[in-house]
């Protein structure tokens, strides 16, 4: 039964998902995330001093520090919030974005917040090289870059490469390179029947992105820039990246920018206002695992989140696994049928039943929003049910939120 403390979504909005050298992927993360946090609230009619809470998450400090740091704070203020507004910048790696959520969830239950935003905001492609040691004067030789974009790794302190770890970890569990090239074409031929279909157009979970030009009209962004048409033959052809035995740039997801932002508040704030929510959260969980358990740790949070709820796989209508790689729906999905073929199959089929991050692109802080309102929309298109969004984040870490719509 619905009640008037249930949190409920009232709002949400992205913008597209940019590719890797366009025109969008030279805003700054912090300029697109002040362009989702003003759409989120304009659509609500909220107004900026009625937001109590900002959690605003990325996950690659060196492109956030090209404006320096506390994007949150700068955000806000660039986006009209006043000063008093309480903001803070999170980074949880590629969960970023529903940690943010759920901290919000967490501050209006505690009675601190009645209206909280989430954001989430990424532009990898900007990601600056770095150049250590300049400060004391380079004497003599060669100056040393660093790319902390490449191969997303974690190898200046020991752990791998997210793709080694996830491609090891498929194998281990079953799911072959063909498996993960399939769920790579599956991936995209969703996203273009779902496009097709008049989903993913400007007004449910997009808006457009404007960038005026010196000259002439504004070039305008409506759609993600990063699907492709492909086959099974050109994905088998692909040679895998970063020492990983299976992940290619057909079933990895693009290098993109992007942002993506959440309001919440309690169903009676909503019911004054007048605002008919988009789904009501049933709950929120965080969860980590050994380092390598990559391709399981949404899985493990799923079944932390269905247990909190008092629920079951089987009670979901729709679920939505971030495909940091196609390894990760693969694997996970195959944990939660608990071996069974058959249910493995069936769950698969309510997977990222509109494409995932592999079509649409993974603009890593964002992402975590974008499902979360991807499985909220589809829940409405499809007259109601439940469902369960999950990412997983560097070295195993895990969130993941059930939605009731
Ligand atoms: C995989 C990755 C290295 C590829 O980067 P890139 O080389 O700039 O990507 P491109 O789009 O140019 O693709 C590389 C090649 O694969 C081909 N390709 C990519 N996707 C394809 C597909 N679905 N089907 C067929 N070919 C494809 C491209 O055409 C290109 O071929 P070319 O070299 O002959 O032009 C980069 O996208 C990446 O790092 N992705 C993962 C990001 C990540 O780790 N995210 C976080 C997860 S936790």
């Amino acid at each position: 039964m619905p009640g008037k403390d249930d949190i409920v979504i009232v709002s949400a909005v992205r913008t597209p998902f940019s590719r890797f050298d366009t025109a969008m992927a030279d805003i700054p993360s912090i300029d697109l995330g002040v362009m989702v946090m003003k759409e989120v609230i304009r659509r609500v009619r909220v107004k900026p001093e009625e937001v109590d809470e900002v959690n605003y998450g990325s996950c690659i400090p060196a492109e956030v520090a090209l404006e320096t740091d506390v994007p949150a704070r700068q955000a806000t203020l660039l986006a009209g919030f006043p000063a008093e507004n309480i903001s803070l910048t999170l980074d949880r790696a590629c969960c970023s974005s529903l940690t943010t959520l759920r901290l919000g969830i967490l501050a209006i239950r505690a009675g601190e917040a009645a209206i909280v935003m989430s954001v989430g905001s990424e532009n990898m492609p900007r990601t600056p090289h770095l150049a250590p040691g300049l400060r004391k004067g380079n004497r003599l030789g060669h100056i040393h870059l660093i790319d902390c974009l490449f191969e997303l790794g974690y190898t200046a302190k020991g752990f791998n490469p997210v793709a080694l770890d996830a491609g090891e970890m498929a194998l281990e569990q079953g799911v072959t390179r063909e498996m993960q090239d399939a769920w790579a074409l599956q991936s995209q031929e969703r996203y273009a029947k779902a496009y097709a279909a008049g989903k993913f157009r400007i007004g449910e979970e997009l808006m457009p992105v404007a960038i005026p030009q010196k000259r002439g009209n504004p070039i305008v962004i409506e759609k993600d820039e990063s699907p492709r048409v492909t086959t099974m033959e050109a994905l088998a052809k692909l040679k895998p990246i970063y020492g990983s035995p299976t992940v290619t740039a057909g079933n990895a997801p693009p290098i993109s920018a992007g942002s993506s932002a959440i309001l919440c508040m309690t169903r009676a704030e909503a019911e004054r206002r007048g605002l008919e929510p988009l789904a009501t959260v049933v709950c929120a969980v965080a969860s980590a695992s050994a380092p390598r358990e990559i391709a399981q740790i949404p899985a493990y949070t799923i079944l932390k989140a269905l247990e909190r709820a008092g629920l079951s796989i089987d009670d979901m209508d729709l679920i939505e696994i971030n495909e940091a790689f196609a390894a990760m729906p693969l694997v996970s999905t195959k944990i939660l049928a608990g071996g069974n073929e058959g249910k493995w199959k069936a769950l698969q089929e309510k997977t990222n039943v509109n494409g995932g991050a592999i079509a649409i692109g993974h603009p890593v802080g964002a992402s975590a929003g974008r499902i979360t309102m991807t499985l909220a929309f589809e829940l409405r298109r499809r007259g109601g049910g439940y469902g369960v969004a999950s990412i997983c984040g560097g070295l195993a870490q895990g969130e993941a939120v059930i939605l009731k719509v």
